[in-house]
């Protein structure tokens, strides 16, 4: 049997308990409208009342020649190449932190790294209040997920993390990170368990679609931009999961062996960029790494992530992810939820922590540290507040209106999910013109995936569902849809305003009829979909992980059967991850095909918006999409003895996704970055020039690592800015030579030479612009050290590689408009 089984299935009682008790009492219940609402108050609170100004800086001497930006309130602006130094503003939390522990016992100091235990708390993980009534410190609520807040009413269903990146717009993702953060305050959430930055290696992996995309770059500007918006709304956000958590299958007893340097270069960079922009906690993954478990590998958690990378907040582990208590010392700070599995009353910290430190096997000085950590995460956001909301909310009892507050923290946040739900749309095709839609005369819509649910989008344990809109997978990393707006609900809007006749069929099955209903109509949009999530849910055999990379509910079938009888079909595909499209690419028929992702509440709307020409589409691919499955450089390991643990080596090393196209030749169907337009852009005048006029403390080091030596990584506690301050700016003119307005992502990959071991190109900048047709504007990209040096395993530093880099600007990773040199003298 899986050594956690009894865990896993606990944890699914938990979650069904807590979703039967949500809205399945209200269906069960005797219809009762009129006893109801003298009990249903909604408590609509402003959220801003609860940021920014109400709380004051901690009183500190200023430090001469720190940035002032380094208060998470006040993070650098979008777009700026301002590096935010947070060591100034950690310093301070560290003191108060240390000034809160001093009159702590030995037990209560233990306690604040040890959560309460599995459905003990109102959120889903809980750390004690200390003291008489929480009178030293009140404790934390912990709580899902990556895209809002899990288990609560009156919340934004945001669009999922590979949406978000799809849109390689950082205002955009700044602004859903700030927007999620105040959600969570609202409802009185210290710790929001997100972003989630694993890489998608394998294009089946079931939690993709929470994460960020397969690129390291893109996955790591993400996570920067949302952290720092989460932060300034005053959430402690959590990096997770650290680290290689790549796939569902045997998550909890696989062993991902990386090499050093992929590690480095690939999957710890998402966590680097998060430290950077401060981020409070960190969460370590289920599976092993190298052969020893994640929350107990001192090489990860603390000579990369506290030494190397300078990271000041905690790591906690993920749910019932800590196998022992001297992980104390190889980095873990906390332990989620607390018992050992589930419910079972036990835990590793706790009692056990504190005879530890008493008989000396853990150094007193850990544990001080260990509390300093979490406590100072706590100041760093400015959770300290007085008038900070307390928990208002009851993920495990949603029904108890004593504990269910239920207050609104949405204010207008629909309006920028369903902007980035259209600007994470990618067109993939788009011949005849057959888009945008041009009032046409009838539409049909055709496919489950175009329509609601047979039931509303609540009713299956964290989202499992199999029909209707999909707008996120399954799993903790979801949200309750207080609405979801489907596609045939917004066109038929759309279709009132411009007089359209439109007819649906959404049974995915009878192609029959579908293929019949297509005849004689301006356009046929069929909407294809495919789902996965966490491996604790299985929906239609998918455990986790998806089985394959095909349309589920047979849509290959039914696009190839409307574009049988339908020269102008229209595909629009809601996916997690990358399916293989050849069965009906090519087909003259199928004129159009939007990538809509997985997009949240507004998913009906966005799609909408970008159908008619409203948004014209700006959205890039965050991964390849292959012609075969084969195609690709990493696959899920399957099979497994319950005893064993399975080992995956990512034998791939650097050639992760477009790299291993690029690196083998082989020719993908839509590569990385690749995304159309309703206009065109052309790119000229391209200029790269070194930054001058930088006054450096570090002028050594940046002076060595001219001279080619790998630069020294323990910086002490902070990161080593001067590694990462721009060292090149490379500007181009951008035209929009088309007839209309619209936005591009000109995006800029590096050519190393040979030497360095590389892959061909790898993407290490982008940026977005809008141009009204004819007009031009210059565009800035700038490269740090950092983003020109490769690891160098031996010396165990970044290293400039020797001999030319090439600089190609172009629309996606194989479609260069630019090229330049960079030779570092
Ligand atoms: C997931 C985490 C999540 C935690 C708490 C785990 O199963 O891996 O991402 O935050 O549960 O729900």
């Amino acid at each position: 049997m899986h050594p956690l089984a009894p865990i896993i299935s606990i944890l699914i009682l938990g979650l069904r308990s807590a979703s039967q008790e949500a809205p399945g009492a209200a269906t069960t219940a005797p219809s009762t409208e009129t006893a109801a609402p003298s009990t249903e108050t909604i408590v609509t609170v402003p959220i801003s009342q609860y940021s920014f100004s109400a709380f004051p800086l901690p009183s500190q001497t200023p430090v001469a020649g720190v940035s002032p930006l380094s208060d998470p309130r006040e993070p650098p602006p979008v777009g700026s190449s301002l590096i935010p130094d947070f060591a100034h503003a950690w310093a301070g939390a560290y003191q108060e932190a240390k000034n809160k522990i001093a009159n702590f016992t030995l037990d209560e100091k233990v306690s604040v790294g040890t959560g309460v235990g599995w459905m003990a708390g109102r959120c889903v993980g809980n750390t004690p209040p200390i003291g008489v009534n929480g009178s030293k410190f009140p404790g934390l609520c912990l709580e899902d997920s990556p895209l809002g807040i899990r288990f609560a009413d009156f919340v934004t269903a945001f669009p999922t993390g590979i949406n978000t990146a799809a849109t390689w717009n950082r205002k955009l993702i700044r602004r859903r990170g700030l927007f999620m953060g105040r959600e969570h305050v609202g409802k009185g959430v210290n710790v929001a368990l997100g972003p989630m930055m694993n890489i998608g290696r394998v294009a089946q992996g079931g939690r993709n679609w929470e994460g960020f995309g397969a690129d390291p770059f893109l996955a790591g500007e993400a996570a920067y931009e949302t952290i720092l918006g989460m932060q300034e709304g005053g959430v402690q956000a959590c990096a997770k999961h650290l680290i290689n958590n790549e796939q569902e299958h045997f998550r909890t007893q696989e062993s991902s062996d990386v090499d050093d340097r992929t590690q480095h270069e690939i999957y710890a960079h998402p966590f680097l960029r998060s430290i950077m922009a401060g981020v409070a906690s960190i969460m370590c993954s289920y599976n092993l790494i190298n052969g020893t478990y994640a929350c107990e590998n001192d090489k990860i958690m603390n000579d990369i992530i506290k030494r190397e990378f300078g990271f000041q907040g905690y790591i906690m582990s993920d749910w019932a992810a800590t196998h022992s208590t001297i992980s104390v010392i190889t980095g873990l700070d906390m332990t989620m939820p607390g018992d050992i599995t589930f419910q079972s009353g036990t835990t590793y910290f706790g009692a056990n922590l504190t005879a530890y430190v008493q008989n000396n096997t853990i150094p007193a000085a850990r544990l001080d540290d260990l509390a300093t950590r979490i406590i100072a995460g706590w100041y760093f956001v400015h959770q300290d507040a007085g008038d900070y909301p307390t928990t208002n909310f009851d993920a495990f009892n949603p029904a108890n209106e004593e504990t269910n507050e239920h207050v609104d923290v949405q204010e207008d946040h629909y309006k920028v999910v369903r902007e980035i739900g259209a600007a994470s749309t990618v067109l993939l095709k788009n011949t005849n013109g057959a888009l945008p839609l041009k009032k046409p005369r009838s539409i049909v819509l055709v496919g489950s995936d175009a329509g609601p649910g047979k039931v509303g989008p609540n009713e299956f344990a964290d989202q499992g569902g199999v029909d209707g809109i999909l707008a996120m997978g399954w799993g903790s990393g979801t949200a309750n849809f207080t609405y979801l707006i489907s596609p045939l609900e917004a066109i038929q809007r759309r279709a009132r305003d411009d007089r359209t006749s439109v007819s649906w069929i959404l049974d995915d099955f009878d192609t029959d009829r579908a293929g019949n209903m297509a005849i004689g109509r301006s356009a046929a949009l069929v909407f294809i979909s495919s789902d996965s999530g966490e491996d604790y849910i299985t929906v239609d055999g998918n455990e986790g992980d998806r089985k394959n990379l095909t349309a589920w509910h047979s849509g290959d079938d039914l696009v190839q059967a409307v574009a049988a009888q339908n020269n102008n079909t229209i595909v629009v595909v809601h996916s997690v991850g990358p399916l293989i499209l050849e069965p009906w690419i090519d087909h003259p028929n199928v004129t159009a095909v939007l990538w809509a992702g997985v997009p949240g509440q507004e998913a009906g709307n966005s799609i909408t918006d970008v159908l008619y020409g409203d948004w014209n589409p700006s959205g890039r691919l965050p991964y390849t999409i292959a012609k075969q499955a084969s195609d690709y450089s990493a696959h899920l390991i399957l099979g497994g003895q319950p005893t064993d643990i399975l080992s995956i080596p990512y034998t791939e090393g650097l050639n992760v996704d477009y790299r291993y196209f690029d690196a083998f030749n082989i020719t993908p169907r839509f590569e990385f970055g690749f995304g159309l337009s309703y206009t065109n852009f052309t790119y000229n005048k391209l200029h790269i020039a070194e930054v001058g006029g930088q006054a450096s403390t570090d002028a050594d080091l940046e002076e060595s690592w001219a001279a080619g030596n790998a630069t020294p990584i323990a910086q002490g506690s902070s990161t080593a800015i001067w590694l990462h301050r721009p060292l090149y700016n490379v500007t181009f003119e951008v035209e929009n030579t088309g007839p209309v307005w619209g936005g591009d992502i000109p995006q800029l990959y590096l050519n190393m030479p040979p030497s360095a071991g590389e892959p061909p190109s790898i993407l290490k900048g982008f940026t977005n612009v809008e141009i009204l047709p004819g007009d031009k504007k210059t565009v800035g990209i700038t490269l740090s050290r950092y983003d020109l040096s490769f690891w160098d395993t031996v010396a165990q530093g970044w290293r400039r590689p020797n001999g030319t880099i090439g600089v190609t600007i172009g629309t996606s990773s194989r479609d260069a408009r630019l090229k330049g040199n960079i030779t570092i003298a």
